[in-house]
């Protein structure tokens, strides 16, 4: 079947040829932050390496194996999980490698997930005990007011383009209870010392909205007036470079 559709192709692409118009499968578009990674592809790899799928994504695909339990550790180290973590919401889990770890070191009673990516969000309420909230890719609007004991997005607001990111954090300090926690990194000036502009310049990456870069006081001022208080931060590996941990505690009334 397949062939016969490469020589029907064929046929038309030559008789278009003249116009300069070629027919081509649609592949996926790496540049859509929305879509993630191909699901079948990297499931099917991670089984042919026989690792996890989040163990795959940090050994294989990012080149850093550990990294996103190194993440959770710095989490655990900033003061995230000392009070017991029952309300959690997480925006953009992707394959679940920082969920996974999470779930683990909590009081679960609710998981919510934000997720544009149709394949991976259905795969991950498949795999774990989450709830997949309707996602328009700016609110959290199913998630009640002060609900939330965490809010988290990994390599997320890094990612996305800026208004993702600035309709989120409003989102976040709305669902975010007194006491509850925002995590998340982005690219600050921190990580952009040195030669790291030039190692982004040779990345060979020429479109789309990754990395995307705010300024560490825009970061720290929103959440500062928006009464959080940093808990901490760290530097961690977003190949080729690297991102900025943020932890911020809602102050109590
Ligand atoms: C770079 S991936 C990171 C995935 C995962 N957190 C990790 O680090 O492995 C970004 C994730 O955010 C999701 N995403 C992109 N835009 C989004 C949006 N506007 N709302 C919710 N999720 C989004 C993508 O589908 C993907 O799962």
């Amino acid at each position: 079947m397949s062939s016969l559709l490469q020589i029907g192709r064929s046929i038309v692409n030559k008789s278009l040829a003249p116009i300069g118009i070629e027919i081509r499968r649609k592949g996926h578009d790496w540049s859509d932050t929305a879509n993630f990674i191909p699901f079948e592809q990297t499931i099917a790899a991670a089984r042919a390496e026989k690792l996890s799928v989040g163990d795959y994504v940090d050994a294989q695909m990012n080149g850093v194996p550990g990294s996103s339990q190194r993440t959770i550790d710095q989490m655990q180290s900033m003061g995230v999980f000392v009070d017991p973590l029952k309300r959690i919401v997480e925006i953009g889990p992707g394959t679940g490698r920082y969920l996974e770890k999470t779930i683990k070191l909590c009081c679960l009673e609710n998981y919510e997930l934000y997720e544009t990516s149709g394949p991976w969000a259905d795969y991950l309420v498949s795999e774990y005990p989450v709830n997949l909230q309707p996602t328009d890719g700016y609110s959290m609007a199913s998630t009640a007011d002060q609900s939330a004991d965490l809010v988290h997005a990994h390599k997320v607001f890094s990612t996305v383009p800026f208004l993702v990111t600035c309709c989120y954090w409003h989102e976040m300090v709305r669902v975010i209870r007194s006491g509850g926690w925002a995590v998340f990194d982005i690219m600050t000036e921190n990580c952009l010392r040195d030669d790291a502009m030039g190692i982004w310049a040779k990345s060979g990456i020429r479109n789309g909205s990754f990395p995307s870069v705010v300024p560490r006081s825009v970061v720290i001022e929103f959440f500062t007036r928006h009464q959080f208080t940093l808990g901490g931060s760290a530097i961690l590996p977003m190949p080729p470079g690297t991102t900025e941990l943020f932890a911020f505690r809602k102050q109590r009334h």
